[in-house]
């Protein structure tokens, strides 16, 4: 069985930077309000000519570039995303074409909400472990300007675009280490995406936002010890917290329940907002060219989402 190593990173978000402020005039809402609710002060937002599948192939491209891979070597591509563009050619399809891989090779799109990416993982890593690939990109990528309701203040504010990549192969180092992964079927429709609606208006995002708050924190809180127990690992042994970025006092409460201070955790939010299953590896490259995380270091990956979906992983970095 071979472990599964991170051997590059790369992201891309939009040009278009929508601050709190321009929201202002949009909606009945205030900087203040955002900002210390969810810890958001701006957000990216795709433009005409950018979509999930550019944004996907970009991060892919610099994932590949950090790897020294050429991208004949890909033996699989994995899009995690809620928008895709359309639903077929799938987004690791265009990715495919983007980055000229000639060979057939496996190319599939997983629907897991903001736990996409963690999901995604997941899969990748069964997939190195058995043989059956050696090097495979995961992608998380996401335009969620293009599926929330603009009139929904409660919503809207939340979230943001924007694209990460990971180039995960097999390796003789630990690489992923454990992971954990969650579904339950969201009775109340808490948060919910349609294709279609009875009335033939546009399909939007829709979130019972407080109680999906409530339900988070807990679930998040048994998952990391579950996580932890998994690989026989401490909560001290844990160098970086990289968390889905879906509201600041979420993450403080879990940076709080393993003991680490927030210097120690990766937070994007502020500039991002939550992009869905594209903000676990757009923290993860941001902070790994940053060189705050450095090989060897140990990270805690979770996040929570539509479905509902939760999960976490422990990478070896
Ligand atoms: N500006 C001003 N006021 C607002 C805004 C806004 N943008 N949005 C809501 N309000 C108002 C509400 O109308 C309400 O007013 P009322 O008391 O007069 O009825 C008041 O603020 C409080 O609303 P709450 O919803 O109770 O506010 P809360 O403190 O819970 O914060 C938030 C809302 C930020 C959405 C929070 O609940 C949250 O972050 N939830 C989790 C979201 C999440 O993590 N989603 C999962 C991932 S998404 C995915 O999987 C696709």
């Amino acid at each position: 069985m071979k472990n599964a190593a991170i051997s590059g990173t790369g992201s891309y978000l939009p040009e278009r930077l929508l601050t709190n402020t321009e929201l202002e005039d949009q909606l009945d809402t205030s900087h203040e309000w955002i900002y210390s609710r969810t810890g958001i002060s701006s957000r990216r937002v795709v433009s005409a000519h950018e979509t999930t599948s550019s944004m996907a192939s970009e991060a892919a491209k610099k994932a590949l570039e950090a790897s020294g891979l050429e991208a004949d070597e890909i033996d699989l591509i994995l899009v995690a995303t809620c928008t895709p563009d359309h639903f077929f050619p799938s987004m690791a399809c265009h990715v495919q074409k983007a980055l000229n891989i000639s060979r057939p090779i496996p190319a599939f799109d997983i629907s897991a909400a903001c736990s996409g990416f963690v999901y995604a993982m997941d899969i990748a890593k069964q997939y190195i472990a058995t043989g059956a690939a050696k090097h495979i990109l995961v992608i998380g990528s996401e335009s969620m300007s293009r599926a929330v309701d603009w009139s929904d203040r409660a919503t809207c504010v939340l979230f943001g675009d924007g694209a990460g990549a990971v180039v995960l192969s097999a390796s003789d180092n630990p690489g992923v280490m454990s992971s954990v992964l969650h579904s339950a079927y969201d009775q109340e429709h808490l948060l919910a995406y349609p294709t279609y609606t009875k009335d033939d208006k546009k399909p939007l995002v829709s979130m019972r936002g407080n109680e999906v708050f409530k339900i988070a924190v807990n679930i998040m809180g048994d998952v990391v010890d579950e996580v932890l127990a998994a690989s026989n690992l401490q909560k001290s042994d844990i160098k970086w917290l990289v968390p889905h970025q879906a509201n600041i006092r979420i993450i403080q409460a879990i940076a709080k329940k393993l003991s680490l201070p927030m210097s120690q955790v990766i937070v994007t939010i502020e500039h991002q907002g939550n992009t869905s299953a594209a903000s676990i590896p757009l923290a993860l490259d941001l902070s790994i060219r940053e060189q705050r995380i450095q090989r060897g270091d140990l990270l805690l990956l979770e996040s929570f989402g539509g479905g509902m979906t939760w999960g976490a992983m422990i990478v070896r970095y």
